[in-house]
């Protein structure tokens, strides 16, 4: 069943363990996957919020939805109807929502840290937007000097921020996850998103 398969990848294991150690996501919950594509972390929030709740993930690339309470949508995060339809598929605002988008890599450095920057930035609006009041936020960052204002920015709209390691993370890399909860600030994403 793509449920078990989706769950079997190492980056599915860390998302398993960030949800669990920080009790981020109930059952019954809704769940907005940013970057789903081939699907682990949809694997890994199906089951966590079982048939009565709802993800949805989005993502440039077309993604197999692992089960029937999850909905794929395929487009760029960066176009403001493809956040609006996931909104709507959504029902209502996210209790959390996770990224792991990664641009497509050029090689040449300042450029890439460019674009992960960017998807960070689109990344937060994201949150913003569509997440509840009390809601969490989890993105997969990479260390460098750009991350230091975002998770400043970050405090400014949850009460708890933590920068996280997970035990199943491989040795001397650079990948970390921002761990956000307590949201209290909501946007708005347009006229047809109830606060
Ligand atoms: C590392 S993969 C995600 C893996 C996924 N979390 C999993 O567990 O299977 C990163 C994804 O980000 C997506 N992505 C990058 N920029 C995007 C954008 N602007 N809008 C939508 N998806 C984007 C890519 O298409 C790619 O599939």
């Amino acid at each position: 069943m793509a449920l078990e398969r989706g769950l079997a990848s190492r980056a599915a294991f860390k998302l398993e363990e960030l949800l669990a150690r920080h009790r981020l996501v109930r059952r019954g919950a809704r769940v907005l996957d940013l970057g789903c594509a081939p699907g682990g972390w949809l694997a890994v929030l199906a089951k966590a919020v079982g048939p009565k709740g709802r993800v949805v993930g989005v993502d440039r690339a077309p993604c197999r939805a692992p089960a029937p309470w999850v909905t794929t949508l395929t487009g760029d995060l960066k176009e403001e109807n493809i956040r609006s339809a996931a909104y709507e598929v959504l029902g209502a605002r996210a209790g959390l929502v996770t990224c792991d988008m990664a641009p497509r890599l050029s090689g040449v450095r300042d450029r890439d840290q460019q674009a992960m920057t960017e998807l960070l930035e689109l990344a937060l609006t994201s949150a913003n937007e569509i997440l509840k009041p009390g809601g969490a936020f989890v993105v997969k960052v990479f260390m460098n000097a750009d991350l230091k204002p975002v998770v400043g920015r970050l405090k400014t709209v949850f009460s708890t921020v933590n920068l996280v390691r997970p035990q199943a993370t491989r040795r001397g890399s650079s990948e970390m996850y921002v761990v956000a909860s307590g949201f209290f600030s909501a946007d708005g994403l347009c006229d047809r998103c109830a606060k």
